[in-house]
């Protein structure tokens, strides 16, 4: 494949090393994204500061350029990476971590490097998914010295990337970052699973606003405390399906069935035993 004025994608072990996506697929992946407050905010200042880049240049005020998004699974950092890109109307490249990391870890450190060429080529929004991979501690694994070169070439990397274009990278394991890596980032996003009120607005966008639905969300919000949004899409889905199926009205029950045929890891704290809805 080519993309970005046919530039051909650097490849590694024969697959491209990344996944380019355009603005309008980014778009399609975000309909029902749900960003905290402050993460929003982030997001809006970010934006804002992209499209004022001449008057920061000017104050001689560094543009941020780099964010890493820190959290547990399932609370929206992947598709944080598809909403900025879609917000600032620019592909966004995903890094095919099997791709990139190598057996030779001097092939792993090159094809970082080549990535990030890429990415300095066009405007466009480089992100690395399970950023841990690769920016563990130095000291935290066994090949420490071939790990630590790596390590240090992701450094040099992001030193270098003053581009038009976003380096974006997630993780779930932030006490495993190498403090080094972490100093690099100007923009940092925590991520937290959904309290009452992101809850309420992420279910009245699966379900609906009238009032029956009004009724169904909130009780509904109980039972899926603690949930991370990607739990309760997956309950939310099982719960249509079987409305489908049935040839009947979204109901607690179906709700309450879909949350227990689907087990979520997570337990709410105050919700009745699985056992006790079905
Ligand atoms: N904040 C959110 N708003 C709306 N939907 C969400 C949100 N977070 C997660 N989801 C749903 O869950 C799916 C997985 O989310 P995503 O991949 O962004 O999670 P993640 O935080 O990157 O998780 P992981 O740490 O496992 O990579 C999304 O495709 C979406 O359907
Ligand atoms: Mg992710």
């Amino acid at each position: 494949m080519t993309t970005k004025k046919n530039i051909r994608l650097p490849k590694s072990k024969g697959i491209e090393t990344a996944t380019v996506y355009t603005p309008d697929e980014c778009l399609k992946k975000i309909k029902h994204i749900v960003l905290q407050e402050n993460n929003q905010q982030i997001v809006e200042e970010f934006i804002t500061i992209q499209n004022m880049k001449q008057k920061f240049e000017e104050a001689e005020v560094s543009i941020p350029n780099k964010i890493v998004m820190f959290g547990p699974p399932g609370t929206g950092k992947t598709l944080t990476a598809y909403y900025l890109a879609s917000r600032l109307e620019l592909p966004l490249i995903v890094v095919r971590l099997d791709a990139i990391i190598h057996s030779h870890l001097g092939e792993t450190g090159s094809n970082i490097r080549k990535i990030f060429e890429f990415a300095k080529l066009a405007p466009c929004v480089l992100f690395l998914d399970e950023f841990d991979a690769i920016a563990r501690a130095r000291d935290s694994i066994d090949e420490v010295k071939e790990m630590a070169r790596v390590v240090n070439t992701l450094l040099q990397c992001l030193d270098e990337f003053h581009s038009n274009s976003t380096f974006m990278a997630a993780t779930n394991l932030e006490e495993e970052l190498d403090t080094a890596v972490w100093r690099r980032f100007d923009t940092r996003m925590t991520y937290e699973l959904p309290g009452r009120a992101e809850l309420d607005v992420f279910l009245t966008k699966l379900l609906g606003v009238s009032q029956e639905k009004r009724k169904l969300i909130e009780q509904s919000k109980e039972l899926l405390q603690g949930c991370s949004f990607a739990d309760i899409e997956q309950i939310i889905l099982k719960a249509k399906r079987k409305m489908i199926i049935e040839d009947s009205e979204m109901s607690y029950d179906k709700i309450a069935h879909g949350y227990a045929a689907y087990n979520p890891r997570t337990l709410p704290r105050d919700a009745a035993p699985v056992g006790a809805i079905s």
